[in-house]
């Protein structure tokens, strides 16, 4: 559907649990502020939310956490989101600590391709910055290669002081295997402390990175780069030097019921009572809270979600 900016909002980001086994430090910090509204969904009511979003011509899906695999019965969300038979596009973003045993029964389910969270290409600094394994993310991309989800797309945030000797690494991996590494640039949800890095300085100073022509369809907000002789590609979302905020064409809800309309601001509206009503009521409510999407987000105020991003999934 259109929302009042002209916008044609197709995508639909579910995440559908709050949980995860890592804590990122620009994500999770000071854990126990986290809002906890409500008791998360059951899988149905995520199938009737992406239904009643069909209805509204959204046409891509992402599930997203806190960490989706932590869910026992994701398989049956994504199974029965694909037999809703509107999704072309059913994706996941996770942190991959579980994606090793988990890939061929998404696959099986209806996951098309996912978006891996790797901050760090050092085993120390990865488990300072994530608390996880790194080399578990590595067997899971190897496991999401092995059953052809691709593209591959690593989600990589950049802070000062941690990560940020490793960019040429980063753009390493992209040189050599077909991945599209993705620099996001840190935004500042709660009150954080962090320093993030900015993209356009990383492209300044790259020059032998050039601009790939890409439909938005495909590539997102990313705007993606590539060299001679890489097999891959570096992607650069910018949501704080370069704000996409024009051609957003996503809306979020949360793992407790809420719909997001956008990421970098604090309205959001419960969908708690809509989904006791049928399908075409919820679209309904749906569609009345998508017309209420803000033109920008706020991020560059101060901007002190109540929720951390691990509540809202990126
Ligand atoms: N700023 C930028 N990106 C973030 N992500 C999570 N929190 C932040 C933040 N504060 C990214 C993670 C993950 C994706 C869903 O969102 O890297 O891959």
């Amino acid at each position: 559907m259109i929302d009042g900016f002209n916008r044609k909002i197709e995508y639909l980001r579910l995440s559908v649990t709050k949980k995860c086994m890592e804590k990122c430090i620009y994500c999770s910090k000071d854990d126990e502020k986290c809002a906890v509204k409500g008791e998360e969904l059951p899988a149905e009511a995520f199938i009737k939310i992406a239904d009643a979003c069909a209805k509204l011509h959204i046409n891509k899906v992402r599930l997203t956490g806190g960490e989706p695999l932590l869910r026992h019965d994701l398989e049956e969300i994504v199974r029965g989101i694909y037999d809703l038979n509107n999704y072309k596009d059913i994706t996941i973003t996770t942190n991959a600590q579980l994606l090793a045993g988990k890939a061929a029964a998404l696959k099986k389910a209806g996951v098309n391709r996912c978006n891996i969270s790797l901050d760090s290409l050092k085993p120390d600094v990865y488990k300072e910055m994530t608390g996880g394994d790194l080399n578990k993310v590595f067997k899971g991309i190897e496991a999401a290669f092995n059953e052809s989800m691709l593209p591959i797309k690593i989600n990589t945030v950049l802070i000062k002081g941690k990560n940020d000797g490793e960019i040429d690494d980063f753009i390493e991996l992209a040189k050599q295997y077909p991945l599209s590494v993705r620099f996001i640039e840190l935004m500042p949800v709660g009150d954080m402390l962090l320093t993030g890095i900015s993209n356009e300085k990383i492209i300044k100073e790259h020059k032998y990175l050039l601009p790939l022509n890409t439909d938005e369809k495909s590539s997102g907000p990313a705007k993606i780069y590539t060299a001679k002789g890489f097999k891959g590609n570096v992607g650069f979302i910018s949501p704080i030097t370069n704000c996409f905020c024009s051609s957003c064409n996503r809306i979020r809800v949360t793992s407790d019921a809420y719909l997001k309309p956008c990421l970098g601001n604090e309205a959001e509206y419960s969908l708690k009572e809509a989904l006791s009503l049928d399908t075409n009521e919820l679209a309904k409510t749906i569609s009345e809270i998508i017309r209420k999407k803000p033109q920008n987000h706020t991020f560059s105020d101060v901007f002190n979600a109540d929720r951390k991003m691990k509540d809202i999934g990126g």
